[in-house]
């Protein structure tokens, strides 16, 4: 069978590994894909990314399943589209979508369906705003109600941070519709897991957990990146908070979403915070996959993914389970020079290792220029390592980084930090 994904970052690219994996696959399509998807033979890059012509192709292609990896063309509603079409496709529609494309919707859902969420109220007036700030008090957390790329949300520390932020958003519009709503909230301690799972509207299958960093420098210094490094399994997320993360937030969710006619289908991403007494609150949804979490839980995942996807799209995630390697991945993400402000596209990539068993490179903003590997993006790849243990797993990655070169490049020597100490 023929298999369609659509994106262009390092998600994509380990979803299409994982996919060109399975002995039913014929080809997979990346749309539009990336250097790294462009260089593998069981790949191919369709230079597309408007939902409409992706239907014709997939028409045209005979695709039998299209899987979506960014939040964008979900929130556009690709799905309704391809299903309106009779095309298979794993995602969630418009609609459900919003739980991650209106943080004002995910967070009014979290309230109606008791949901364990941090206190909120949602602002379009700026005086309210700046009132309800100096009310509250500071830590605060400020949220563009809408998608703004990783840029939409300001944990402030300061009350004159938090009212920099308001003004940003409120009166200076600097991102647009998506900020001219805010949500702004409690600011929640503790540690942050990825819970991610399948759904298929009813039934829930959850994948290995991860732990993502999300700032720029080590220690989590510097500005919220959209991920510089992930591992799975994160030992935070212990059996009872496996358990808790289920009953508490991912089955209220599917069941609510069902109950208000939204039923939701699609990879399903909790972000929790973990309180240190093991209380769980969720940050975000997202309507997708982590990126960079993606890539560190698809070098694990042993089972045949199309199987568990196929299912998924037939409303039987009941009848799959999934295998793990029982490894520790761990996955660095190589940054452009300046990212994430304005990263700088064009530099020559060199000395990228062959994947082995416990070394996999994913690409993201990378594209090929004249036969050579050029960076095209604020992330620029992800490297992967995979061993026994948390620290052997960072030395196979950054074993396998000290041999790449771009000029710029820029990573955290930190990844994983949490599970070795
Ligand atoms: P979000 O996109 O909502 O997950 O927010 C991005 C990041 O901001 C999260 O991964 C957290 O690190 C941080 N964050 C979001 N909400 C809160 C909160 N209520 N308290 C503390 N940190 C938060
Ligand atoms: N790595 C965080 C995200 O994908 O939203």
């Amino acid at each position: 069978m023929k298999i369609l994904v659509v994106g262009s970052g390092g998600r994509e690219h380990a979803l299409a590994w994982k996919l060109a994996q399975s002995e039913r696959v014929q080809t997979v399509y990346v749309a539009p894909g990336n250097g790294g998807t462009a260089k593998d033979h069981r790949l191919s890059n369709v230079p597309l990314s408007d939902p409409a012509a992706l239907a014709d192709f997939a028409e045209k292609e005979g695709v039998a399943l299209t899987v979506v990896g960014p939040e964008v063309p979900l929130a556009a509603g690709i799905v309704n589209i391809f299903r309106e079409r009779d095309l298979k496709i794993f995602g969630p529609t418009r609609e459900a979508a919003q739980l991650e494309s209106s943080k004002d919707f995910a967070k009014a859902f979290m309230k109606r369906h008791k949901i364990p969420t941090a206190e909120y109220q949602t602002f379009s007036d700026l005086a309210a705003a700046h009132d309800y700030i100096n009310a509250k008090g500071a830590p605060i957390v400020i949220k563009a109600d809408g998608l703004a790329a990783g840029k939409g949300v300001v944990v402030a520390m300061t009350l004159e941070e938090a009212h920099a932020a308001i003004d940003m958003m409120l009166a200076d519009n600097k991102l647009g519709d998506a900020g001219a709503r805010v949500v702004i909230e409690e600011f929640l301690a503790g540690e942050e897991a990825s819970f991610i799972v399948l759904v298929d509207g009813k039934h829930v299958l959850a994948l290995a957990t991860s732990q993502d960093h999300k700032r720029l420098l080590d220690a989590d210094q510097g500005p919220n990146t959209g991920g510089m490094g992930a591992y799975s399994p994160a030992p935070v997320v212990t059996p009872e908070i496996h358990a808790r993360a289920l009953r508490e937030v991912i089955m209220p969710t599917v069941k609510g979403m069902e109950s208000d006619g939204i039923p939701y289908t699609g990879f399903l991403y909790a972000g929790l915070m973990i309180a240190p007494d093991g209380k769980i609150k969720t940050l975000e949804f997202n309507c997708r996959m982590g990126d960079p979490e993606t890539q560190p839980i698809m070098a694990r995942l042993r089972s045949d993914l199309v199987n568990a996807l196929d299912h998924a799209v037939d409303g039987k995630l009941d009848q799959v389970e999934l295998e793990w390697d029982r490894r520790t991945a761990l996955g660095v993400v190589l940054a452009a020079h300046h990212y994430p402000d304005t990263p700088r596209h064009g530099d020559v990539i060199t000395g990228v290792p062959a994947d082995t068993d416990d070394q996999i490179t994913f690409h993201a903003g990378t594209k090929l220029q004249d036969g050579k590997l050029v960076t095209s993006g604020g992330r620029v790849m992800c490297i992967v390592g995979l061993a026994d243990t948390v620290r052997g797993a960072q030395q196979k990655a950054y074993e396998a980084i000290n041999q790449i070169h771009f000029d710029g490049m820029q990573y955290r020597k930190d990844i994983g930090y949490r599970a070795i100490k």
